[in-house]
């Protein structure tokens, strides 16, 4: 059964519980009835849902601004619209892309600090009136262009924690040159509304998040004891979004929950939120790419430079080049620009029987190395090779170099966790209705068993979904 949720995005519903292997094997089986070996993603749909439900459950004092730039497809834009998730645009382009949603602008949070003019004028013609600025230049501009504008202070990260991309280089206002910005915003007489901060995407000490809410509630004073009306924090990004990552949601949860409750209680009525983007969609989505090619390498190579390169000697095992239909130009770009480590997995199973192998993208250039060392089965050309957790900073940076195509994207989503969305929305119905439906957890707890979802929905399910009202 599929669900249709706007732009031509069709989610298959699970009735049980796959794993990941038999997912992409089914997948993998339909293309080759099409006699198609194209890369692709699969996308669960059911784990953005399972993230919005652990973020409210363990941060619901903060409000999520989904930062558009970590993955724009529009399945996950419009499942977190629907969920009620707001939005972080860095762009009059990602601006549009929410508000075609039917996104209210008081939904989004322009969080660029260094804007173009012109996009400045179009956020003030749609009405995005909250922006974030770190210098003198753009406050300037956001006078010229857009007086009425609430503003955002985005000051330094703390620079001695751990993080896999660091942005204090580039962004950030340091909190001692804080006052001296905020006077001159008092002079041109714009209106600032609080203050934010970034850690760095992919923070790697949790303790972070609670240095800068300390810093923040510094500057936050200064603003105050000036006359602004600060009413804001924003938390900025950082949260990881695997299980793979350097440390646990739950482990940054555990310090920056007493941070704010210390230094912004409830009590106090700031607003805060956050601009999570790795958080929602890293482990959604499951990219698997065709071996099109392969070489035999001799590994002994340097004992034999007289043979060609291709034979392998008898007195050493081979080694192995795969080369897969997506590259480092395009969803594997997360290699260079996330920093990114990736693990591929393998469909047959068989021996334990591995060799040393480095895995190629498809174009021609030398630098489209995905791995140079691991080890691998021996595969075949026209098997496939697949990567969790590919779904922060991949496709949406992905490039067409040398005409490859991008990914085309599987969705997917569990019944219940799709009734349970989508269940005020439900047009029409072909199963009774269901009873009790359990709460569900994490992403991997998401999965019933088929009678368990039997039990639960009897009948009916949802067929056709509109627009949504989802989680009462
Ligand atoms: C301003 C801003 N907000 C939010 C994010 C999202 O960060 P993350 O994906 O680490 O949560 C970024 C990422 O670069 C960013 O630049």
């Amino acid at each position: 059964m599929k669900h249709y949720i706007g732009n031509g995005c069709a989610v298959e519903s699970l009735p049980y519980e796959k794993t990941k292997a038999c997912l992409v094997a089914e997948k993998a089986a339909l293309l080759k009835n099409e006699q198609s070996e194209d890369a692709f993603f699969i996308a669960d749909l059911g784990d953005i849902v399972a993230k919005y439900k652990k973020w409210r459950r363990l941060l619901p004092r903060v409000e999520p601004f989904y930062a558009v730039k970590c993955n724009d497809d529009y399945g996950v834009l419009k499942v977190l619209a629907d969920l009620g998730t707001s939005f972080d645009c860095a762009s009059k382009m990602e601006i549009d892309k929410v508000l075609n949603l039917g996104i209210s602008p008081s939904r989004i949070i322009y969080a660029n600090p260094c804007k173009q003019t012109s996009y400045v004028r179009h956020a003030a013609k749609r009405n995005v009136d909250l922006m974030t600025f770190d210098n003198e230049a753009e406050l300037l501009k956001v006078k010229a262009v857009f007086p009425d504008a609430r503003l955002v202070l985005r000051i330094l990260p703390p620079s001695n924690f751990k993080v896999r991309c660091e942005l204090g280089m580039k962004f950030g206002c340091h909190p001692a040159k804080a006052k001296q910005l905020l006077e001159t915003a008092k002079e041109l007489e714009l209106n600032v509304v609080g203050v934010s901060f970034h850690v760095g995407s992919g923070a790697e000490e949790a303790a972070a998040f609670a240095v800068a809410v300390e810093q923040a509630h510094g500057v936050f004073q200064t603003g105050l004891d000036m006359g602004f009306p600060f009413t804001l924090l924003d938390i900025g990004g950082g949260f990881p979004g695997q299980v793979t990552a350097a440390i646990s949601f739950e482990e940054v949860v555990d310090v920056l929950s007493p941070a704010l409750d210390h230094y912004f209680p409830a009590s106090s009525g700031v607003q805060i939120i956050a601009e999570p983007g790795r958080y929602f969609v890293a482990s959604a989505f499951t990219l698997t790419a065709n071996i099109i090619a392969k070489r035999v390498v001799a590994r002994d190579k340097s004992n034999h430079e007289h043979l060609p390169d291709q034979v392998v000697t008898g007195d050493d095992e081979p080694a192995y080049m795969y080369y897969i239909n997506d590259g480092v130009y395009g969803s594997f770009n997360c290699l260079l620009f996330d920093h990114a480590t990736v693990t591929p997995s393998v469909l047959q199973d068989g021996s334990d029987m591995t060799f040393v192998s480095s895995v190629w993208g498809p174009t021609c250039d030398g630098l489209d190395c995905i791995m140079e060392d691991c080890r691998l089965p021996e595969m075949q050309i026209g098997e496939w090779i697949y990567f969790e957790d590919m779904g922060a900073y991949t496709m949406c940076c992905a490039s067409t170099f040398n005409g490859m195509p991008r990914p085309r994207v599987f969705y997917l989503c569990h019944d219940v966790v799709w009734a349970q969305t989508y269940s005020k929305q439900t047009k029409k119905m072909d199963q009774p209705i269901p009873k009790v439906i359990p709460f569900m957890k994490a992403g991997h707890d998401l999965f019933e068993t088929h009678d368990q979802v039997e039990e639960v929905f009897g009948s009916p399910r949802p067929e056709l979904i509109c627009d949504l009202d989802p989680l009462n």
